[in-house]
């Protein structure tokens, strides 16, 4: 079949995912339901991958921004190779069929488990985030006589100008090792036997979107890997993490060509392959989270509540970062906008996923979309409330199908006795 169209689009009178009616899709599967379309999967992917050109590079897609299965398969596909921040992670990857070696393991606060386990894995990279975890890896790796392929991730001081929340650059930040210090450890880093440095990493935030954090970031890279090899280090490659924003509001971003531009020209002196570990800009426009009005009652003299089935159980990210996602009817009723308040089911005050919105006029049972919940979206979900994970859907060529089913009560009860 050949698509017309790719991504959510209308066609007539009704939002589709890739020309398929998102009303069968509620229908069959109930709501709310989170639906991902694969051409623009495959399209954002591979935008990414050309925007290098012929510069050895590999994309290590960021599972933390989702990492359903039939997703990660379909990015596997494609070429990718993959970012985790847990050991679960990790699992997650192998058990789709990624080797050890298509790895990185980033986080923070990496247990003395997951990181044997990484040891015994042989990951690409064990990207370390202070000195005490790296004497921890050595040591580790002493023990067993084996050689730990590690990065350091760089805390460059750069603020990436997103959410408190998600910027990570900043030596406030807890992420990383302050440049200074990387500057003076890395000398000391020959001749190791239980570590090897295989790599400088940053990473300096999420949902970025301006370059010149970005830009930042690479000659900060560019200049640790010039004193790495100055030392003696010899580098595999560099790793330049994620965080390139999407458009939520419609507002300019840079583009995939930007991001790669930035960093091909900043680290072409260094000669060594860049890896990326984007999460959000790969995934992030290509899913959406179907929901239906439940209820409408009167807020202000000029708005209304809208009551919808999913809330900051399904999609956290407005309760939490007062994050912004375009919401709209699937199917427009005629008649001029009002304005709704958009909120979950969720008994919090803070479960508002829209707020003064202006849209074409709500009945219960309408079905509304919140755009761009691709990425952090059904990842993030909770049981709160006990109410069961959402459904996730896949809509490819034409057809969709369910690629996780929704919770059910016993699989809500399954843990306890
Ligand atoms: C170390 C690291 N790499 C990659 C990512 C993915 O970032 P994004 O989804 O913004 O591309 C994150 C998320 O913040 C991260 O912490």
């Amino acid at each position: 079949m050949t698509l017309h169209v790719i991504g959510f689009s209308r066609t007539s009178d009704e939002l589709t995912c890739d020309g398929v009616s998102l009303v069968a899709i509620a229908k069959a599967e109930g709501t709310p339901v989170y639906v991902y379309s694969a051409a623009m999967l495959r399209q954002r992917y591979r935008d990414l991958d050309a925007a290098f050109g012929d510069y050895p590079h590999a994309i290590h897609y960021a599972f933390k921004a989702n990492s359903t299965r039939a997703l990660v398969a379909l990015l596997k596909s494609l070429g990718s190779c993959v970012d985790a921040v847990s050991m679960w992670e990790v699992e997650v990857a192998r058990a789709a069929g990624f080797e050890p070696r298509q790895i990185v393991f980033d986080g923070v606060g990496k247990s003395d488990v997951e990181l044997e386990h990484a040891v015994d894995l042989d990951l690409k990279a064990i990207n370390v985030e202070s000195a005490g975890e790296l004497a921890r890896v050595e040591a580790i790796a002493a023990r067993k006589s084996a050689v730990a392929r590690i990065a350091i991730r760089v805390n460059p001081d750069i603020d990436a100008r997103s959410h408190p929340h998600i910027s990570t650059g900043l030596k406030i930040n807890k992420f990383g090792i302050p440049a200074d210090d990387v500057h003076a450890l890395l000398p000391t880093l020959n001749g190791r036997t239980s570590i090897r440095l295989v790599a400088l990493h940053v990473h300096v935030g999420s949902q970025i979107t301006s370059m010149e954090p970005i830009r930042d970031a690479a000659l900060k890279l560019a200049q640790l890997a010039q004193h790495a090899k100055d030392a003696g280090v010899a580098l595999e490659y560099v790793d330049a993490g994620g965080g390139l924003g999407i458009s939520y509001d419609g507002g300019p971003v840079p583009t995939f060509k930007d991001y790669a531009s930035a960093f091909v020209e900043a680290l072409r002196p260094t000669r060594l392959p860049i890896v990326v570990e984007p999460g959000r800009s790969i995934i992030g426009p290509a899913g959406v989270l179907l929901a239906r009005v439940l209820d409408l009652k009167p807020r202000t003299a000029t708005s209304e509540f809208a009551v919808i089935d999913a809330g900051m159980t399904e999609l956290m990210r407005p309760a939490l970062y007062n994050a912004f996602h375009l919401i709209e009817p699937v199917c427009a009723r005629i008649g001029g906008v009002r304005q709704y308040e958009l909120v979950g089911p969720v008994c919090e005050s803070g479960d508002v996923v829209g707020r003064d919105r202006m849209l074409t006029p709500l009945e219960v049972g309408d079905l509304v979309v919140i755009r761009d919940a691709g990425a952090y979206g059904s990842v993030m979900a909770s049981n709160y409330n006990r109410r069961p994970l959402p459904a996730e859907v896949l809509v490819d060529n034409g057809s969709w199908r369910v690629i996780r089913r929704r919770q059910t009560l016993a699989d809500l009860l399954a843990l306890e006795s």
